[in-house]
């Protein structure tokens, strides 16, 4: 379904601080993969979801999602069939429209003059009952501005907007980890419960080991700009914390165990 083929990407091409970030790229994912992405610091984790979802452009390669080629298409052209979620719970949303307005906006993604901030009666039906389902109150204070919300209800939507149109690929950077460990472990539960229910194929870039091998169906550890391990679920779910960290080890010896790297 996501097709990428040696995917290269150089920041500050031909300078001394010249840095290979993607040093050849190749990932096929399945319709309804959900991968989860580890590697320390530097490893190349957002690089590539911001290659695939045309935040960079790309030195050579490809990317193909079905059976369309978008390795230069523009990002704005893109979103129409990819969603994201970042760390920052205020990238997502815009402070200071309200709920229904964001939620509309959301729902008005990749449709020309698609970017008004009026809300429909009948849609505004369906953002309470979808907001219901995050179980955190909002869908009473649907004209409330999204300023007044708390990281973790920010995220929330985030999410829920993020998945209103069905998108064809979700990508996550590290959603939860500007959250408490209680609003992270409730987000987590709704990017679980989106995912599936929406049939959705999703990539989601954690440092939490302990996410990376309880969610999704298959994991990557991406090192130096490489995919340095693939497996697929059975073989994930044989593995454990230990089993990902020797891997670690392998590449960088004991320091480049971060301090961000969360072994919980
Ligand atoms: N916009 C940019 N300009 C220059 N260099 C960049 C840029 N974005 C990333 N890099 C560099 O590319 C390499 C990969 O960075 P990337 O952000 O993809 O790592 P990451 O795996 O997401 O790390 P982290 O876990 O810290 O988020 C790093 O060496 C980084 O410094
Ligand atoms: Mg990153």
């Amino acid at each position: 379904m996501i097709e990428i083929a040696d995917l290269v990407k150089t920041f500050h091409h031909g300078s001394v601080n010249e840095v290979l970030a993607l040093a050849g790229i190749d990932l096929k994912v399945k319709k309804g993969d959900f991968i989860t992405v580890i590697g320390s610091n530097g490893a190349g984790k957002s690089t590539l979801l911001n290659c695939l979802a045309g935040s960079y452009g790309i030195d050579s390669g490809h990317i193909r999602i079905g059976e369309q080629d978008l390795s230069h298409w523009p990002e704005h052209r893109r979103a129409a069939l990819i969603s994201r979620v970042f760390q920052d719970p205020l990238l997502g949303t815009c402070a200071p429209l309200s709920i229904e307005q964001n939620l509309a906006m959301a729902n008005r993604r990749g449709r020309i003059h698609g970017l008004g901030k009026g809300v429909r009666r009948a849609d505004r039906e369906l953002f309470r009952r979808q907001l219901k389902q995050l179980g955190l109150g909002l869908e009473d204070r649907l004209r409330d501005p999204v300023g007044l919300l708390s990281g973790g209800q920010r995220q929330a939507l985030t999410l829920l907007m993020a998945t209103l149109i069905r998108p064809q690929v979700l990508l996550l950077d590290e959603h939860t980890a500007a959250l408490d460990p209680k609003t992270a472990q409730q987000v987590l539960a709704l990017t679980v419960q989106l995912v599936a229910e929406n049939h959705l194929t999703a990539l989601m870039v954690t440092h939490n080991m302990r996410q990376a091998l309880q969610l999704g169906n298959r994991l990557i550890m991406l090192h130096g700009g490489r995919i340095i391990l693939d497996v697929g679920q059975a073989e994930k779910a044989e593995m454990r914390i230990e089993d990902l960290l020797q891997k670690f080890y392998s590449v960088r010896g004991e320091e480049f165990v971060s301090d961000r790297m969360m072994l919980v």
